[in-house]
């Protein structure tokens, strides 16, 4: 019981999908974006509620989807492909 309650703690429960996408992010973003995808990073900015064709535009092609604004209008994420098949994760966990 103990343990439950321990393993509760850490704040609301994920669906099997964000929680996929949370692992992704914490292993491929967060050396420039936030722990905390609501806030600012070293070098990256919030990405929370970053919709699925940012993510694919962004991400795995190194582009903005049409019409979209970029928060920065620097260049310095370069793209990440080997993270295409983990789009809809990572869509999932911003949301
Ligand atoms: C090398 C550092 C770096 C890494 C690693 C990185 N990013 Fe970024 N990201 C940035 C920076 C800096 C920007 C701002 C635009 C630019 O300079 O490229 C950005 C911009 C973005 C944007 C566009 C935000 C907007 O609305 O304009 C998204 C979405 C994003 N990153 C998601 C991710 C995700 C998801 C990952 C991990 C799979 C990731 N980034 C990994 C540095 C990084």
């Amino acid at each position: 019981m103990l343990y439950l309650a321990l393993a509760c703690s850490t704040g609301p429960a994920l669906s099997p999908e964000a929680e996929r996408g949370r692992t992704v992010y914490q292993a491929n973003c967060t050396a420039c974006h936030n722990a905390d995808p609501a806030l600012d990073g070293p070098l990256g900015p919030s990405v929370k509620g970053s919709s699925r064709a940012l993510l694919e535009a962004r991400v795995v092609r190194g582009k903005y989807p049409e019409g979209y604004k970029p928060k920065r209008d620097t260049t310095l994420m370069q793209p990440l492909p080997a993270v295409s098949s983990s789009i809809d994760d990572l869509a999932a966990y911003l949301q």
